[in-house]
């Protein structure tokens, strides 16, 4: 992930943070801001083929109707709240993020797409002021694991549903159950210092990991009618090694990484890669393994 800020200020000269954003997460929320949300508004055609086989679960365990009104967490580039929006052409869908560049390009997409029923909002979901009850169904696409405050953030999710209001959101299991990192990741180890992992439960693509403390949080939190279930898909990584290889050796974190690594390590590294991805093609092009969690529950 990119570097750290101080809250108001973006950590990579991206665009300055709001006010409303909460102290432990003005560097998640800087890295977003920064060079991480620009590379996602990049590559934001890649990342919804990524997501393709995974995003049928959360749409259908969200259950909305045409006249639901939806709130989309983390929502990003609004992939999802624009998928929900087509059926819930009655209804209304709030994006909210963080992100100020993802956001830009999620309102573009909502205009060209015809969409008026959907809209987004900058802010930090674990202090954003949402009108209390006024969601039929949260939903969030891989945007609810980078609170500081995690028990704080679900309180508030769960203060804007209704009672009884859906709550749907898929996260990642841990780096060892994903093939699309960890055959990557071993390819390179060689030949370059990896970032460490962050520890467990810390703000990150990881941090509900471990299923027990998911089932915890949203227990404590206003949520009854938990269900937790293992999603294993594969996930389209390119076309060809060689895309895949320019893709994730152009992330933000890869090119901090390969500035340190001389100039041989740097040419090994995309030959060692290159061959482990070539170990994956396919007719449709390079697919590695993904484990997600699937979470469902209703507000008490
Ligand atoms: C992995 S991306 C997923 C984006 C989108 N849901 C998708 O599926 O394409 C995580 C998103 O969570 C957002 N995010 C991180 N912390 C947040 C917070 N405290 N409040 C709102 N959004 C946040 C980021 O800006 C980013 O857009």
């Amino acid at each position: 992930m990119g570097q750290g800020s101080e809250q108001g200020v973006a950590g990579d000269g991206g665009t300055p943070l709001p006010d409303e954003i909460a102290a432990g997460n003005a560097e998640q929320a800087g890295t977003w801001n920064g060079d991480d949300g620009r590379f996602w508004v990049q590559q934001r055609e890649r990342q919804e083929a990524r997501y393709l086989r995974l995003t049928p679960h959360l749409i259908a365990a969200a259950g909305i109707q045409a006249d639901s009104r939806v709130l989309d967490i983390g929502c990003g580039s609004g992939g999802t709240s624009l998928e929900v929006a087509r059926t819930a052409a009655e209804g209304s869908v709030l994006g909210v993020d963080v992100s100020a560049p993802m956001l830009d390009e999620a309102r573009k997409r909502a205009a060209e797409a015809g969409l008026p029923q959907v809209s987004f909002e900058r802010g930090d979901a674990q202090v954003h002021r949402f009108e209390e009850g006024a969601f039929d169904v949260a939903i969030s696409r891989f945007g609810v694991m980078f609170f500081a405050d995690p028990e704080a953030a679900f309180e508030n999710i769960a203060r804007a549903l209704h009672p009884g209001g859906q709550l749907a959101f898929l996260c990642w299991r841990s780096v060892r159950d994903n093939a699309y990192l960890t055959v990557p990741m071993g390819a390179i180890a060689p030949y370059v210092q990896l970032p460490e992992l962050a520890a467990p439960g810390a703000p990150g693509p990881f941090s509900l990991a471990d299923a027990d403390r998911i089932k915890k949080l949203l227990d404590s939190t206003g949520f009854d009618e938990i269900t937790i279930s293992a999603v294993d898909e594969p996930m389209w990584m390119g076309p060809d090694p060689d895309d895949v290889v320019a893709y994730q050796l152009g992330m933000p974190g890869s090119r901090a990484m390969l500035a340190e690594a001389s100039a041989e390590a740097r040419a090994k590294t995309v030959t060692a890669l290159r061959e482990a991805l070539a170990e994956h093609q396919g007719p449709d092009g390079v697919t590695l393994g993904s484990a997600a969690w699937l979470v469902t529950a209703h507000r008490r």
